[in-house]
């Protein structure tokens, strides 16, 4: 956990300050959390080293619920941390959005759709061919590519009560209405802050992804400081 924190902070130090322009994307933040649907093929292990954790134990405190880190069950959420930045797209000078890109390492006859697919539709084969400077049909067999994973910090102009949220990717059957009563977010006040949070994804079932406030371990919301632009 500590050489994670370090490895944040590092992070966070050694990134470029980020020219605002207009875009969009002004500033990231340390932590934010993926929803990783948990499938009879995956285990905790695994879960772990896709965000580039040495230790699954690493995982355990974003995931109270997980008792017992031998038996969790397929359909689970499990949460795991990444840091969330103002990226740019290959060849284009300005940062445009929000996201984690977590380092991948290839083995030989991998495609964007099979690593999509590893993360469970964290990301997606055509958002990771936009996002890495190979294309698809380039992809090398050995070395490293981005999982861009889409994010956010909060919205100050929405609420200051909330900066950590959750990456979820709807399943079958799911909408924005029923992740967010599953995080305890379900009067008519805090559905229009999630409708807020989540432009466009009223209505959408079982595809795409939506933005969760969650709590971090200590229990807190990560308020945003007023007037404060975080990196
Ligand atoms: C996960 O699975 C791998 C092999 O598939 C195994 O080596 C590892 O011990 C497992 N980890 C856990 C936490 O069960
Ligand atoms: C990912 O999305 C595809 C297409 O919407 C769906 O068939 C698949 O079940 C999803 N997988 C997970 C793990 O969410
Ligand atoms: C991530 O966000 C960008 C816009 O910022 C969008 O074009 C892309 O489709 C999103 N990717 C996924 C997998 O939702
Ligand atoms: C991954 O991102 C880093 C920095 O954001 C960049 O230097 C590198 O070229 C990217 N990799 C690919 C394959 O696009
Ligand atoms: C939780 O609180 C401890 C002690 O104040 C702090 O060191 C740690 O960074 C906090 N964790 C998170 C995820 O903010």
């Amino acid at each position: 956990m500590l050489s994670l924190l370090t490895l944040l902070v590092v992070g966070v130090f050694g990134a470029a300050p980020v020219a605002a322009s207009g875009d969009g994307c002004r500033a990231g933040c340390q932590l934010s959390l993926a929803a990783y649907y948990f499938s009879g093929d995956s285990n905790l292990s695994f879960v772990a080293s896709l965000f580039g954790m040495a230790d699954y134990r690493a995982l355990l405190p974003y995931n109270p619920a997980i008792t017992n880190p031998d038996y969790v069950v397929t359909g689970v959420r499990v949460n795991a941390p990444f840091p969330c930045y103002c990226r740019s797209l290959p060849a284009a000078p300005n940062p445009t959005f929000l996201a984690g890109a977590i380092p991948y390492t290839l083995s030989r006859g991998e495609t964007y759709d099979t690593i999509a697919t590893s993360y469970a539709n964290l990301t997606s084969a055509a958002w990771l061919e936009a996002t890495n400077a190979y294309p698809p049909n380039r992809i090398p067999s050995a070395g490293n590519v981005n999982v861009t994973v889409n994010c956010s910090c909060g919205d100050e102009s929405v609420s200051r009560r909330y900066g950590l949220f959750l990456t979820y990717p709807l399943w079958d059957g799911e909408t924005l209405a029923s992740v967010a009563a599953l995080y305890g977010f379900s009067s008519p006040a805090q559905m229009k802050l999630m409708r807020r949070y989540n432009p466009g994804m009223e209505g959408v079932s079982g595809k795409g992804i939506v933005f969760i406030p969650v709590k971090d371990p200590n229990g807190s919301y990560h308020p945003l400081k007023s007037g404060v632009c975080r990196q």
